[in-house]
């Protein structure tokens, strides 16, 4: 580690400046801080972020995936380089951390190595990567799924609820769909040293035990649920109760059923319902089908496999007494993914040598750090988050923190530049 660990020390009102900058694109037709992927704000607002690199002094390539990568050139151009980032996009109605804090946490560690002369050895790659949000096309993490090379044709052909082709979404942002093939994977042209991600924790475990840093465990796996209960349409003024088949019924048994999953989970697990669509929707009629979306999340992969095994039994018990028939499509939108040791452990002792407290925390939400951990040994450092509140506009964290943990993210660069496995 750095032998004067101060000089690597933040400064809050550039990371402030930084952070109200980019809140200031934002959607002002919507809730909170809405940009998501593809939409003008978005595009505006990575435009900010390239001028950003620029001003750093960071060489911003666009990799054809819709990448912004920023390159701080290293001593030798032959070693592998090491990679920071996270993304820019937000949920519709989210707020000015989730992401943002990694991207312009980031391009204050370079604003420190440059100020003290602290020359990386190997090439640091700064990327907001594209679209890390879940969107109406039910994916997320699109720029790092690209860059490891998890990114496929059928993926861009998947549409949203108007029919729209992914790949036509791409186009209309000006990326081109082949190109985002042809660059998939790009990554793995080139071996990656090691990655590391700051963010925000999004969650309540930090602040409870008042402590600054959180050095990332695991990232939990997410399974996702679309289910299809198809009853049957009657008059809801005649039909009487006991003959009815009433699917927002036998939907209603299964958001408790999911919450109850949930709930049991013995070590780290979630579990959501997210939307019931349901049909006719007219006030007169017994509802017939009911589409209904939810998702569990955990870090215990054991878990995730019963609890969806579990699931399925009792949604399809519960709804065949209600006279129901369910369809499930399973989908698995990333794996659970361990942080990698030797990572958590330069983390870990850079926040050590600052003599401050830190804890070891599972992160519950997915990042594009999922991602990179299939092309090199990763890790994450989180940072509290106020009331544990995020995909919110009410989502808060003290500058204070931020700051220590850009510190904490600059001393880990330093350190990871060195290792040479
Ligand atoms: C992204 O924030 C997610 O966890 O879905
Ligand atoms: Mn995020
Ligand atoms: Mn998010």
């Amino acid at each position: 580690m750095s032998s004067n660990p101060d000089l690597l020390a933040a400064i809050p009102e550039r990371c402030e400046a930084d952070l109200i900058g980019l809140s200031r694109i934002h959607d002002p037709d919507s809730e909170g801080w809405t940009r998501t992927v593809f939409s003008d704000p978005y595009r505006e607002s990575r435009e900010w972020i390239r001028a950003r690199m620029i001003d750093v002094g960071l060489e911003v390539h666009p990799d054809g995936a819709g990448n912004l990568v920023g390159v701080l050139p290293g001593r030798n151009p032959a070693a592998s380089p090491l990679v920071t980032g996270s993304h820019t996009d937000t949920v519709r109605g989210g707020g000015r951390f989730d992401g943002a804090v990694g991207v312009l946490g980031a391009l204050e560690a370079v604003r420190l190595l440059r100020e003290h002369d602290l020359q990386l050895d190997r090439d640091l790659l700064v990327i907001d990567f594209l679209g890390e949000e879940s969107n109406e096309f039910g994916l997320s993490c699109m720029g790092s799924r690209a860059l490891a090379g998890e990114l496929s044709a059928a993926d861009l052909d998947r549409q949203d609820h108007h029919g729209t082709r992914l790949g036509d979404r791409y186009a209309a942002f000006g990326i081109d769909p082949s190109g985002v093939l042809a660059s998939s994977g790009w990554a793995k042209t080139r071996a990656l040293h090691r990655y590391v991600e700051l963010h925000v924790e999004q969650g309540p475990l930090l602040e409870e035990s008042g402590v600054p840093i959180g050095v990332v465990t695991a990232i939990a796996g997410i399974e996702r649920i679309l289910a299809t209960f198809t009853g049957r349409p009657d008059h809801a003024g005649t039909m009487p109760m006991g003959d009815r088949r009433d699917a927002l019924v036998a939907a209603a048994e299964a958001v408790l059923a999911v919450r109850q999953e949930g709930c049991g989970a013995p070590v780290h697990g979630v579990a959501t319902t997210s939307q019931l669509v349901s049909e006719p929707g007219s006030p007169n009629v017994v509802p017939g089908r009911v589409r209904m979306q939810a998702e569990m999340r955990s870090v215990d992969p054991g878990w995730l496999s019963e609890a969806q095994r579990r699931l399925t039994e009792k949604i399809t018990l519960q709804a065949s007494a209600y006279g129901v028939d369910v369809d499930f499509e399973w989908s698995h939108d990333n794996e659970c993914r361990p942080a990698s040791p030797s990572v958590h452990q330069t983390i870990s002792s850079a926040v050590d040598s600052l003599g401050i407290a830190w804890e070891p925390v599972p992160s519950g939400a997915t990042h594009d750090a999922v991602h990179m951990a299939r092309l090199c040994p990763m890790g994450m450092i989180f940072v509290p988050s106020q009331g544990g509140r995020s995909h919110c506009p009410e989502e808060w964290s003290e500058l204070d923190h931020i700051a220590t943990g850009v510190q904490v993210l600059a001393m880990t660069l330093v350190e990871l530049d060195r290792t040479t496995d």
